[in-house]
């Protein structure tokens, strides 16, 4: 098991880019497989979860071919498969279960779809539900609603779902089945949740509508065939966001990172902070997506609340290192969907953040964060989480002593090279010229 040491660091300065968005690179393999034609797509995340839903159309007779790490040529089928030789893994991915359920729950074959421990104990009742109503039919072998999946695909027919959280899996399940079923299916949230499924849907020239927390598709229609650039995954850059601008001294520019005004939460929870972020746009084709620059300075405490969550509901954990690095308190709250995430993240982030002598008070549905006392060196358990062990090696960054991350092998589910641009980002330690991060195996 690969683990890391992070020693604090100087101000970091430079020019990045970061690895293709992962919610998009998921949804750019599912259209592109459905569509009626050969499309290229650029940019896309060679991370496991992504691996994990190109092999699965693999399995489901899609042609993927491989032309480098970034870029994939998808021959898509006109939404018609082959029953897959054995189980569909979906090893840690949430998105491509939560979504596949809604493509397979269409298909005449049976398909299982099974993952790993972390994936096999999150909720798959909120997407069986609305599909049963579609007519699905998925049993859960696992416990209470728990995989693996069996789905038995037949007809599908429209419906008009109200979700009772606001969750972008949930819809896109939904509206996935949708595009097999007859008429308009429709989806309301309580919230609005990322919208990358309505603008892939309306990229491939599918009939998609927006009216407030209602987004609505149209069965039935081809699905155009078209080569999609998948911007870089703000989820990613957060990381940088942070130790950046909580960092006097420090200037960073981030490049061609998607900024789809669902997911820029957490420049708007940044500029509470007083941080100083600028975002401009450079391209609207398809998804939204410019350059981000920030400057290091003092951050203080916010609160982080209601209908931003969804906005921010990934970049919780970064937030909270935020938070323990800012003057002040810092309240999180209506977020208990982060109990059910790779990791129980409130209870991953609040025992990492006290390993770092941060005090943290744990609520049911957030936290209360302590900020701008000193940060000790901490030990850091993963819990096999990517997020919660990047954003903890970013806390390393702030630390005084030697911060041990370990179990961070979960890095490749999002970001597998996150270990080289920090080396890249932050070389030398500043008071005893020694490399900020290294690696041990244990
Ligand atoms: C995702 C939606 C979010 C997010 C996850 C990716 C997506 O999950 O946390 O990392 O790609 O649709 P929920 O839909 O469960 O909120």
């Amino acid at each position: 098991m690969p683990n890391w040491k992070i020693r604090k660091a100087a101000a970091i300065r430079g020019e990045l880019e970061v690895p293709g968005d992962k919610s998009i690179s998921h949804r750019s393999i599912m259209l592109a497989a459905m569509a009626n034609g050969t499309a290229t797509i650029t940019g896309f995340l060679p991370g496991e979860d992504c691996l994990c839903t190109m092999k699965a159309f693999q399995q489901l007779g899609i042609e993927i071919e491989r032309v480098d790490e970034t870029t994939l040529i998808v021959h898509g089928k006109r939404g018609k498969f082959k029953q897959p030789e054995g189980d569909i893994d979906c090893g840690n991915s949430g998105t491509t279960m939560r979504l596949m359920s809604g493509i397979l729950a269409a298909q005449p074959f049976k398909t299982r779809m099974t993952g790993d421990e972390s994936l096999r104990s999150r909720p798959m009742k909120r997407v069986m539900e609305p599909l049963a109503l579609m007519g699905a039919k998925i049993t859960a072998e696992g416990k209470d609603g728990r995989a693996p999946l069996l789905i038995e695909g037949g007809p599908i027919k429209a419906i008009h779902y109200t979700t009772p959280v606001a969750s972008a899996q949930i819809k896109s399940a939904v509206m996935l089945a949708g595009l097999f079923a007859e008429g308009k299916t429709s989806v309301t949230e309580p919230e609005q949740s990322r919208d990358h499924t309505e603008r892939m849907f309306a990229w491939h020239c599918l009939p998609v509508e927006r009216e407030g927390l209602t987004a609505t598709v149209e069965g039935g229609h081809p699905i155009e065939s078209r080569d999609f650039v998948v911007p870089g995954d703000i989820s990613s850059a957060a990381f940088w966001l942070v130790a950046a601008a909580a960092q006097p001294g420090s200037t960073l520019l981030i490049k061609n990172v998607g900024l789809n005004p669902t997911r820029t939460g957490i420049i708007k929870v940044l500029l509470r902070m007083g941080a100083h972020v600028v975002e401009s746009i450079d391209s609207e084709e398809g998804e939204i997506r410019g350059t981000i620059e920030i400057r290091g300075g003092r951050l203080k405490g916010t609160v982080i609340e209601g209908k931003e969550i969804p906005n921010v509901i990934d970049e919780i954990p970064i937030l909270a290192v935020a938070a323990a690095l800012a003057e002040g308190k810092t309240i999180i709250r209506d977020a208990k969907e982060l109990r059910v995430k790779e990791t129980d993240r409130i209870m991953a982030i609040a025992s990492n953040l006290r390993n770092f002598g941060v005090r943290v008070e744990e609520r049911p549905d957030g936290m209360e964060i302590h900020g701008g006392g000193p940060i000790h060196a901490g030990e850091v358990e993963s819990f096999g989480d990517h997020r919660i062990a990047m954003a903890f090696a970013v806390l390393g960054l702030f630390a005084e002593g030697t911060t041990t991350i370990q179990n961070t092998d979960c890095v490749n589910t999002s970001y597998p090279s996150f270990y080289e641009t920090l080396q890249r980002l932050v070389r030398m330690s500043p008071a005893k010229q020694i490399p900020v991060i290294s690696m041990f195996f244990s």
